[in-house]
């Protein structure tokens, strides 16, 4: 496999992502850790608050024996000065032999590979793409489901801004799956992204109705409001808190339905959920480090 950078699920095609997802398994199985990547440096530039993206990609990195640098804060780096992002990557690439980004901006992780001659993960750009998360998913629901396609996948919350949903809406159109987008009017999916699903003959539908499209999900993938997203706030209130989710909600629900969610959560689940046998999400947070073991060890030429 072959790739410099991991910008977009948008360059991944269908046996790509299973070869991550493969090379993911023999690790996970192997329970591996080791020197694999020793003597290599990893930074993360993280211009966005995270827990989980940021940590596992440093777990990640340390478990293969590798080194960190970066920040979490750009409040602390001379971002705060007003260097641009052309200028710390230009700079930043002489001190490590990989980048993971994380930026408000769309785009940026994108401008920050093109910048840079060294690999560059995109750990989330603004409410365009996340395609780390969106490998963890896809390798959460094989772990869960045995398959990719053939599957029911709700996707509801904020689909507007949610950019865990636009990598994982594209990334499943090379699978055989059927896509139900619930969110309220004001939160639908970008119309652009739906006209493309349609195009590469994805079978999908909008609704609002969580309840109502419950009933015959394999998988619900629940999403939090990006308020950091919206400009206005009367915006957000009006849309705040629209689908809770608790024990009740789930009455309709086939047994073996599975909840996932990016993290962190506001409200939209309830944490009576979190000892359901619904709940996935906690699982899924913690593939995240063996899926970013495994890029880690691909982008830098050590598993072919
Ligand atoms: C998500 C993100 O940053 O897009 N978090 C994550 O990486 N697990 C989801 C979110 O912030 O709502």
């Amino acid at each position: 496999m072959m790739m410099k950078d991991l910008i977009s699920v948008r360059g991944l095609g269908r046996e790509d992502i299973l070869y991550i997802l493969s090379v993911a398994d023999r690790i996970h199985t192997a329970n591996y850790s080791g020197d694999l990547l020793k003597g290599k440096i990893l930074a993360t530039l993280f211009y966005e608050p995270s827990t989980r993206t940021r940590l596992s990609f440093e777990s990640a990195m340390m478990r293969l024996g590798g080194r960190i640098i970066g920040f979490s804060d750009p409040k602390v780096s001379s971002v705060a000065k007003g260097e641009s992002l052309y200028d710390t990557i230009k700079m930043v690439e002489s001190y490590c032999d990989i980048i993971a980004i994380r930026h408000p901006a769309d785009g940026a992780a994108a401008l920050a590979a093109e910048t840079a001659h060294i690999p560059v993960m995109n750990a989330g750009d603004g409410a365009n793409q996340h395609p780390t998360q969106t490998l963890l998913d896809l390798y959460t629901i094989l772990k869960a489901k045995g398959r990719l396609d053939g599957l029911k996948i709700g996707m509801c919350g904020d689909l507007k801004y949610g950019r865990t949903v636009h990598s994982l809406a594209d990334a499943m159109a090379h699978f055989r799956s059927e896509l139900i987008f619930i969110s309220p009017p004001e939160l639908q999916m970008p119309r652009e992204q739906l006209r493309e699903l349609t195009q590469k003959g994805v079978k999908w539908r909008e609704t609002a109705d969580l309840q109502k499209a419950m009933k015959e999900l394999d998988i619900l993938y629940m999403t939090r409001i990006q308020k950091e997203r919206f400009a206005d706030m009367v915006e957000y209130e009006k849309v705040r808190g629209c689908y809770i989710l608790d024990k009740a909600a789930l009455q309709s629900a086939r047994k073996d339905m599975r909840i996932m969610h990016p993290l962190p959560r506001v409200d939209e689940i309830h944490p009576e959920v979190d000892e359901t046998p619904f709940a996935l999400y906690f699982e899924q947070a913690k593939h995240g480090v063996t899926i970013r073991m495994a890029l880690l060890a691909l982008l830098l030429g050590k598993i072919r």
